[in-house]
């Protein structure tokens, strides 16, 4: 077999054999065929698609790529969560510890930021002292005594995908239906999961821009874990202006915070509890989707999922004190307000453009290698059919470099909308495919 040939019949737009595919994964991730080979042949995908049975082949052959995880030591059934990226996504953050306060066992890897889209570990890596890598025994003994782990994924867990996610993103490849389905699916069945419920995001600050497209994706994905024999269920959700009020790290794990206090932005919550709801349910906790949701407002009402993500925190080496203060946390030098040019009601905030002013604040990477700011990043102080007057605070900016705030207030001005008719918030859960 060669490199050359299978680059070839993929230009050619012919099928590749599960040999094929296989060769070409074992040789990009031991570094036997080249990055440009690699490029070629994921741009060659990127334009001529893959058959459903290729895609799996794919994904199969990236999750072969390293370890499988054997979470059966846990005990019950592990639910995994997973979503296809957005901008003000702090979604685990807050349905995680929820759902281990119901004695659903947590044990979770995620992933960074990169591009416009945010990643949890980062998140959890601006909480002071919370440790996101640590050995998979750690891991496994957390979830063992508190219920729930949640790390970054050990370097040899599909290590295949890791080559493949950051070569697309460097060659314009990331939105493509089979590259996303095969990429996350492979880290989910390395990662142990028995069962798997995704939020597949839809909109401008998602790699799915229009709701066919998403419908495509997630069918995919569920036929991808049928064949791997992982249930997989997936809710899509809207992602045309960012997901709550807070984008930036720091600022995110504030808004977790204040919402396991109870304070909800309605489309967060509308999120979460649907997600969670379907967690719940194929961990065998609960077939009743609403008592579900009931049960996971219950736990924030009397405080025990707050515990839970305090319990976390400190199981992973950062304090409980830091959650109990987290808004006294130090902030960015620079805190801006942006001002209304115009009074009406907000018909549109577009979320890959703040995703991208929140990246040029500092919260996230231009480049791989790029440190982050946490304290950087905006908070909405309007959204989507709000009125505002002119004058008012739409956003506030918060930064450390100063010499960004003059483009990120104009850019975030050029990207909302404001008319005189209010309209209806549009409605954040869109379909739910299984
Ligand atoms: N998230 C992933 O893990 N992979 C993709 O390709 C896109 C989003």
């Amino acid at each position: 077999m060669n490199i050359l040939n299978i680059i070839e019949k993929k230009r050619d737009k012919k099928i590749l054999t599960k040999e094929e595919i296989e060769y070409f994964v074992k040789g990009y991730t031991n570094g036997e065929v080249a990055d440009y080979q690699a490029a070629a042949l994921i741009m060659a995908i990127f334009l001529n698609g893959m058959t459903d049975q290729e895609t799996t082949d794919l994904t199969l052959a990236m999750a072969n790529s390293g370890d499988i995880l054997d979470l059966s030591t846990l005990g019950g059934i592990i639910v995994d969560k997973h979503s296809t990226g957005g901008v003000g996504d702090k979604v685990s953050l807050i349905l995680l510890p929820i759902i281990s306060s119901l004695g659903v066992k947590v044990a979770k890897m995620s992933g960074r930021g990169l591009g416009f889209t945010g990643g949890t570990i980062d998140k959890l890596e601006s909480i002071p002292g919370y440790k996101t890598e640590i050995s998979e025994k750690e891991f496994m003994q957390n979830v063992k005594e508190i219920g729930i782990s949640i790390i970054s994924q050990t370097k040899n867990l599909a290590p295949a995908d890791k080559k493949i996610y950051a070569l697309r993103d460097t060659i314009s490849c990331v939105e493509s239906i089979p590259l996303i389905a095969s990429s996350i699916m492979s880290k989910k069945i390395a990662s142990g999961a028995q069962k798997i419920v995704l939020d597949v995001t839809v909109g401008k600050g998602a790699f799915m821009n229009n709701i066919s497209d998403a419908r495509k994706l997630a069918n995919t994905m569920i036929d991808i874990g049928k064949l791997a024999n992982r249930e997989t269920i997936c809710v899509l959700t809207d992602m045309d202006e960012p997901l709550g009020y807070n984008v930036g790290n720091l600022l995110e794990v504030i808004e977790v915070v204040k919402f396991l206090k109870g304070e909800m932005p309605e489309d967060v919550k509308q999120v979460v509890l649907t997600l969670g709801s379907y967690m719940i349910k194929l961990a065998g906790k609960g077939d009743n989707l609403e008592e579900n949701q009931n049960k996971m407002l219950e736990n924030i009402k009397n405080g025990k999922a707050l515990e839970k993500f305090k319990q976390l925190v400190e199981k992973q080496g950062g304090k409980k004190s830091s959650i109990d203060n987290i808004e006294n946390m130090p902030m960015a030098r620079f805190i801006e307000p942006i001002y209304s040019l115009k009074s009406g009601y907000i018909s549109k905030i577009n979320a890959l453009e703040v995703g991208k002013i929140a990246c040029e604040l500092g919260a996230g990477r231009v480049k791989k290698e790029d440190n982050i700011d946490f304290q950087a990043g905006i908070i909405l102080n309007k959204k989507v059919s709000d009125y505002i007057e002119k004058g008012q605070v739409l956003a506030y900016i918060y930064t450390n470099k100063s010499e960004a705030i003059e483009n990120a207030k104009s850019q975030y001005l050029n990207n909302v909308e404001i008319q005189n008719e209010k309209i209806e918030n549009n409605k954040t859960i869109l379909e739910i495919i299984k």
